[in-house]
């Protein structure tokens, strides 16, 4: 067996050290996500027979998050764990979480570091109780120098600033996939060693594809140019696009963007009527930024159909914006319908594009 049959994740994680593509604290960061990803893959794996199902807050009652989505138990839980872990080990000035309307200050006890954490515990939380694939993003900023005490404020980069983004989808096996800004690696959870272990060293996502993602129900309230570039995909063989596309749609971002770097495809969540209003329905410091930064650095592409992602400058902690990531050429072509729409409603203003 070649030497990379048994790279766990903390030698992989040295070797980049040694390379000078990490230090010791975010090292000691990706190490500590990664160990509560494994305790949530506990938590997720147990079912029913944990306890962690259904709803949070008391039998009856509704919790709402700061995006004013209903809580379940495994998302309270999920944050907590990411937050417990996270607190102690010195690496960080700071966290913010979808759960949580404001950053989470590193308790006064424990020193500060350089790096600023911001995830979504539990991504794709409508396929918890249906034993369907979930999943944890997170993605790692540098702490403005002299900031002491983060505010929402200082975690408003653009998603170029990442030192580091990852996710953890929990299937049929859990994975962490990582990128430190060299390349986006897979690991493996062996179950019985406990540790993950490099199973894809430099993922790479075909340019091409004749598959996408999207939720279709959603047609009727997209804009224009997307109602135009989907129509062409469904024409198939008979359509301009001349040959036919395959529909995936998990519902859970990171499962379907697991399939993406895995074997291609192109992940769309447009703007529609219903979300126009938010800017989108995803976030972007913690679903768009970091899935943008894996799927570059794989060599796919992702835009907000109409600019670059990483190049936006975020307003709000928890922003939303629309997403179009994946297969290089076919997220350009997806974009190139958003271009001419708008050029064509400039030429004549009266015509709007959605
Ligand atoms: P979350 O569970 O963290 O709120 O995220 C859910 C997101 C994302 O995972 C998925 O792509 C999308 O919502 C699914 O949206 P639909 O319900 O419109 O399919
Ligand atoms: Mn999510
Ligand atoms: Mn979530």
């Amino acid at each position: 067996m070649s030497d990379d049959g048994h790279i766990s994740l903390t030698r992989f994680l040295i070797e980049e050290q040694r390379a000078g593509h990490v230090n010791a604290d975010l090292r000691l960061l990706v190490e500590v996500v990664a160990r509560a990803c494994k305790r949530i893959a506990i938590a997720i794996g147990k079912g029913a027979l944990g306890g962690v199902l259904g709803e949070a807050g008391a039998p009856g009652e509704t919790r709402l998050n700061v995006q004013g989505e209903a809580q379940k138990k495994l998302d309270v839980l999920s944050n907590e764990i990411l937050l417990e872990a996270n607190a102690w080990g010195g690496h960080l000035a700071g966290l913010a979480s979808e759960e949580m309307e404001l950053p989470h200050p590193i308790p006064d006890v424990y020193p500060r570091g350089n790096y600023l954490l911001v995830f979504d515990p539990l991504d794709g939380s409508s396929n918890i109780d249906v034993n369907v694939s979930v999943g944890t993003i997170f993605s790692v900023l540098r702490c403005p120098d002299g900031v002491t005490q983060p505010q929402a404020a200082h975690f408003l980069q653009p998603g170029r600033a990442q030192v580091a983004a990852g996710y953890c989808v929990y299937g049929p096996s859990t994975q962490l996939v990582l990128s430190v800004g060299h390349g986006t690696h897979a690991f493996t959870l062996d179950r019985e060693v406990g540790s993950f272990v490099l199973t894809t060293r430099g993922m790479r996502i075909p340019e091409e594809t004749a598959e996408f993602a999207v939720n279709l129900s959603n047609q009727r309230h997209w804009e224009a140019p997307m109602q135009a570039y989907v129509a062409d995909l469904l024409a198939g063989k008979d359509g301009p696009r001349g040959k036919d596309f395959n529909l995936r749609w998990v519902a859970s971002m990171v499962a379907d963007v697991h399939r993406i770097l895995t074997r291609g495809g192109l992940f769309a969540y447009p703007l529609d009527r219903k979300c126009a209003a938010q800017g989108g329905k995803l976030r972007l410091l913690y679903e768009a930024n970091p899935m943008a930064l894996l799927v570059e650095q794989a060599g796919g592409a992702a835009s907000t159909g109409r600019a670059p992602l990483l190049d936006l400058a975020p307003q709000a902690l928890h922003q939303r914006v629309p997403v179009f990531l994946g297969s290089r050429i076919e997220v350009e072509t997806a974009v190139a319908y958003h271009r001419a729409a708008d050029a064509a409603a400039a030429l004549s203003p009266g015509t709007a594009a959605g």
